[in-house]
């Protein structure tokens, strides 16, 4: 791999010698395996290890299909999604891969007895499959993690509606903790060229994912004006729900677990910020059996105490079973909680008087459309939105960078350097870099 790490760093290489590279036979990537699915049976979810069941190893290249493209992985990050892989929570990810793998004799490819995890990436183009004509060997980019067919007509209207939609390197394979990714083209985008590797890595899934939940027509409408409360407000998603709310005229009402974290969301610009530790609501009882909803007026009280006597418009969800109840019950009339997670537990519960008798509205998200996603990294690339990324493990780190986010040690994103030797590095545009540093630290904790 080092000539074409070579070729990446020199930064004058010609598309065509690009393409001329020698691909090997082989690539280091981040996996787990079929046969280890049980080794955490009969434990509970917070002492799974990731360390155990991720393991960094060579694997062989995979065919390059058509549409398809090989992309240099300089940098990738951790999501929530590679902590489910790694602990096989709530199921094995083996199932999505032997399901796609019946789709055709081409995903047969995915199908295989371990799965290169990892739905982050920013890299460099080193091949394109037969089709592919927007995207050439040299290309500098990121990619979102949509992965669609689209040979139905259900998808036309919006990509995530596409009955064979997944999401990459979770539901197929060849996924971006790795030196070589397997992307379809059509998750390529162009890399926001005054970040580094690992910052341009960061931001793609949960920005996108956050942009369709609060922002797109096709999750919360979310309008200047609007009281928007955030759930995990300097987390993976909620650290891009704090900015979009900022950037587009609303109130964000952050709710957080400590100092650390309500800090990043002042530095971002939110005033309104709750430390949910020192408020210690007791949305449930201890069994985890039945809720009670003078916690969720406690929260009432507290929101209406910070806006001067104002409801939520939108409540940015994902805890799930923990906060869901509360989360109706604070919306005001005729409001919408949006939710694309169930971090605490899948079995929602909540009072369906409160949402019917006040008309609101349950709108459910996940990740995003091309288009979403398109434009969640034009934001990032124009500097009106700014990664989160807090620290920054290499690949054989990864198990570790997974616990952390698996025990809500992390702030913001956690990055990965995959091809990348150090950090700092892949910047071009110094100017735009710049103009928003002091942003971007700040973002970034630092
Ligand atoms: N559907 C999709 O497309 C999609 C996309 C991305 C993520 N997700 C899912 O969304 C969830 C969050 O992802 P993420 O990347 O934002 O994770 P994250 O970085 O871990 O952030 C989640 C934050 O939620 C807060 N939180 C955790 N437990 C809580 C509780 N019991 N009550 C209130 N707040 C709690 C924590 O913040 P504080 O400690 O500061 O309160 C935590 O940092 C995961 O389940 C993930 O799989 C779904």
């Amino acid at each position: 791999m080092q000539h074409i790490l070579d070729a990446i760093l020199a930064g004058d290489t010609a598309t065509e010698d690009f393409a001329n590279l020698d691909l090997p036979e082989s690539y280091k990537a981040v996996t787990v395996h079929k046969d280890e699915v049980d080794m955490f049976e009969g434990i509970p979810s917070k002492e799974k290890d990731p360390r155990k069941s991720l393991h960094v190893e060579d694997v062989a290249l995979p065919e390059l299909g058509p549409g398809e493209a090989y992309v240099a992985v300089m940098a990738s990050a951790i999501n929530y999604n590679t902590v489910w892989t790694s602990i096989f929570e709530p199921v094995s990810t083996f199932g999505f891969l032997e399901r796609y793998g019946r789709l055709s004799e081409l995903t047969k490819r995915h199908d295989l007895p371990y799965h290169v995890v990892g739905s982050d990436l920013s890299g460099v183009v080193l091949k394109t499959g037969a089709g592919v004509t927007k995207w050439k060997a040299g290309d500098r980019v990121v990619a979102h993690c949509l992965s669609v067919e689209m040979e139905s007509a259900d998808g036309h209207n919006d990509s995530m509606l596409d009955p064979e939609q997944r999401i990459w390197g979770f539901e197929t394979n060849f996924g971006g903790l790795a030196h070589i990714a397997l992307v379809k083209s059509n998750q390529l985008m162009p890399k926001p060229e005054h970040l580094t590797w690992e910052e341009s890595a960061s931001p793609g899934l949960v920005n996108s994912t956050a942009y369709r939940q609060l922002v797109s027509k096709n999750g919360g409408q979310m309008k200047q004006g609007d009281n928007v409360l955030i759930w995990g407000a300097s987390g993976g998603l909620g650290g891009f729900a704090t900015q979009y709310a900022l950037n587009g005229g609303a109130t964000p009402i952050c709710v957080v677990s400590n100092e650390e974290k309500a800090e990043i969301c002042r530095k971002m610009g939110a005033e309104l910020i709750i430390n949910r530790s020192e408020e210690n609501w007791k949305f449930w009882n201890d069994e985890g059996t039945e809720q009670n909803p003078k916690e969720w007026l406690r929260l009432g009280k507290k929101i209406r105490e910070l806006t001067g006597g104002e409801d939520i418009d939108i409540v940015f969800e994902h805890p799930g079973r923990e906060t869901f109840g509360a989360s109706v019950f604070v919306t005001r009339k005729g409001g919408t909680i949006t939710t694309c997670a169930s971090t605490t537990g899948y079995m929602h519960e909540y009072d369906n008087r409160y949402l019917w008798m006040n008309l609101k509205r349950i709108v459910s998200s996940h990740f995003a459309n091309y288009r979403e996603s398109w434009e969640a990294n034009r934001l990032i690339a124009q500097g009106k939105i700014h990664p989160t990324l807090s620290r920054t493990y290499t690949l054989d780190q990864v198990g570790q960078a997974a616990l952390d986010v698996h025990h809500n040690k992390h702030q913001g994103k956690v990055g990965v350097l995959a091809l990348s030797p150090e950090e700092g590095l892949g910047v071009i545009n110094t100017e735009l870099r710049e103009k928003h540093l002091d942003k971007i630290n700040a973002f970034r904790g630092i």
